[in-house]
C-alpha cells in the first residue's frame, strides 16, 4: 500500500550531515536551510511501528543521533569568529525536534488514543484528531456544568446557639461587666470540695437536700477523697480561693448533677452560674446592689428584686432572691403561679468557717468579708423561653432547636 508520506521518507532517510569547510553566512544558511527541510519532510511521516522512536533516535540519539553530528562536525570544528552563529543556529533547530518529540510522545498518553491508530497518521492528522478530541471534551464539559437558574438553591442549616448555652452566656457576660473574672472546675468532684470545705460536716443532714450521685468503689478512701459528681457550682468558690489569694470577683458557669426523678421541671443534669466576692469591707448591701443590676440586666430595668431568709451551710446570713414574675410584671399569671414573683437564685455572705478551710491563703475572716451565689441557667432559660418541660433542653430534637436560630 502506498500511503502519501511514503516518497517524502525515503527522500528525506537519505539526509546525511554533510562535511562543512566554509562557514560564511551564505553556506551556514544553506547548510542550515537542508538541514531544516530534512526534518520537516521526515516529521511529516506516519510513525512507525515504534510509536516515533526510530525518528527520535534518528535526530536526537545521544551519540550518533543527526544533532549530535551537527554539534560534532559543525559546531566544534568551526573557526572561533563563526562558533557563536554556528550555535544559534544549532539549538534553534534542537529545540523545534525535541518540541515535536515531546508533543508527539503526549498525545497517546493525555487522550487515550492508542499507537495502533496513529500509526498510519501524519503530523498534520494527528494535530486534526486531537483538535476534535478537546473540543468534544471541552463541550461534553460544558454540557455538564450547564447551570440552571430556576433550580431551588442548597439550603445550608444555620447553627444557632442552644438557649441553655445562651443564657449561661447572657448571666457570665452581665459579670464581666461588672469586672468578674471567669471561672471553671471539675465536674467530677472529692466529698471534700463538694461538701466539707463548705462546711457540710461529715453526717450533716444538710447534704441531704443535695441528691448526690456517688462514684462507685470508693468506700476504701477517707471521705473528702471519695468522689461524686458534683451537685452544685460552689466547690469551685473553694478551689478559687485556694488558688488565689484575696481580692476575688469570679463567676463559674457549668454543669452539675442530681439523684432527681427526671420530670418537667427536674433533671438528673443541669447548668448553674456561682459567683463569688471576696474583699475587704464587703457587707450585704453590696451583695442586694450587684444582685439587684445583674436581674435589671439580664430581665429588664422595670423588674425588682426580694430578698427573703434562707439557709445554706456555706453562708451566714443566707438569703433566696425572687425577682418579679417578667410576664405579668408582678400582677400574678401562670409562670409565677399567681404569686407574681419568681425565684430564681441563691445567695449569702460567705461562712467565716468556709474561709477557715483557706485561711493560710490570706482569707483571714476578721480581715475580709464576701459574698456568693448560684443560680440555676436551664429554670432561667426556661422562664425567659417559655419553655416548659426542661427535658426538651437535653433531647437534641432538632425540630425543638431550631425555634432559636
Ligand atoms: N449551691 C447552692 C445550690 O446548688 C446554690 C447557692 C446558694 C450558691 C447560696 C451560693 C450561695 O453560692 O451563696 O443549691
Amino acid at each position: 500500500m502506498t500511503l502519501p508520506g511514503d516518497d517524502a521518507v525515503s527522500t528525506a532517510l537519505m539526509y546525511t550531515v554533510p562535511k562543512l569547510d566554509d562557514y560564511s553566512q551564505e553556506s551556514l544558511e544553506k547548510a542550515f536551510a537542508e538541514l531544516r527541510a530534512a526534518f520537516d519532510s521526515e516529521a511529516q511521516a506516519p510513525l512507525d511501528e515504534a510509536g516515533g522512536k526510530t525518528f527520535r533516535d534518528r535526530w536526537l540519539g545521544r551519540k550518533s543521533g543527526i544533532l549530535t553530528q551537527v554539534n560534532e562536525q559543525w559546531l566544534k570544528a568551526a573557526p572561533a569568529e563563526a562558533k557563536r552563529e554556528v550555535g544559534r543556529r544549532m539549538n534553534e533547530l534542537k529545540q523545534s525536534v525535541a518540541d515535536f518529540v515531546a508533543q508527539r510522545e503526549s498525545i497517546p498518553k493525555n487522550l487515550g488514543i492508542k499507537f495502533d491508530s496513529l500509526e498510519l497518521l501524519t503530523g498534520d492528522q494527528v494535530a486534526t484528531s486531537l483538535g476534535r478530541q478537546i473540543e468534544e471534551a471541552k463541550e461534553l464539559r460544558r454540557q455538564r456544568e450547564k447551570l440552571d437558574l430556576t433550580l431551588p438553591g442548597i439550603r445550608r442549616p444555620l447553627g444557632a446557639e442552644h438557649p441553655v448555652l445562651r443564657t449561661m452566656n447572657e448571666i457570665v457576660a452581665v459579670f464581666r461587666a461588672m469586672g468578674y473574672s471567669v471561672g471553671e472546675g471539675p465536674e467530677i468532684e472529692t466529698d471534700y470540695y463538694n461538701f466539707e470545705a463548705l462546711n457540710f460536716p461529715p453526717n450533716h443532714p444538710a447534704r441531704d437536700s443535695q441528691d448526690t450521685l456517688f462514684v462507685a468503689g470508693q468506700e476504701q478512701k477517707p471521705l473528702r477523697e471519695r468522689l461524686l459528681l458534683r451537685t452544685h457550682t460552689s466547690p469551685v468558690q473553694i478551689r478559687t480561693m485556694e488558688k488565689q489569694p484575696p481580692p476575688v470577683r469570679i463567676v463559674i458557669p457549668g454543669k452539675v448533677y442530681r439523684h432527681d426523678t427526671p420530670d418537667a421541671s427536674h433533671s438528673p443534669l443541669f447548668h448553674q452560674v456561682e459567683g463569688l466576692a471576696v474583699d475587704a469591707g464587703i457587707t450585704f448591701s453590696d451583695l442586694k446592689g450587684t444582685l439587684d443590676h445583674a436581674m435589671k440586666a439580664l430581665f429588664g430595668s422595670s423588674v425588682k428584686t426580694r430578698f427573703f431568709p434562707s439557709f445554706f451551710p456555706f453562708t451566714e446570713p443566707s438569703a433566696d432572691v425572687a425577682v418579679t414574675c417578667f410576664k405579668c410584671n408582678g400582677k400574678g399569671c401562670r409562670l409565677c403561679k399567681m404569686s407574681g414573683w419568681i425565684e430564681l437564685l441563691g445567695s449569702g455572705m460567705v461562712d467565716p468557717a468556709v474561709f477557715g478551710f483557706v485561711k493560710a491563703n490570706g482569707y483571714d475572716p476578721a480581715k475580709i468579708s464576701g459574698f456568693a451565689f448560684g443560680m440555676g441557667v436551664d429554670r432561667i432559660a426556661m422562664m425567659k423561653y417559655e419553655i416548659d418541660d426542661i427535658s426538651l433542653l437535653f433531647q437534641g430534637d432538632v425540630r425543638f432547636l431550631e425555634q432559636f436560630a
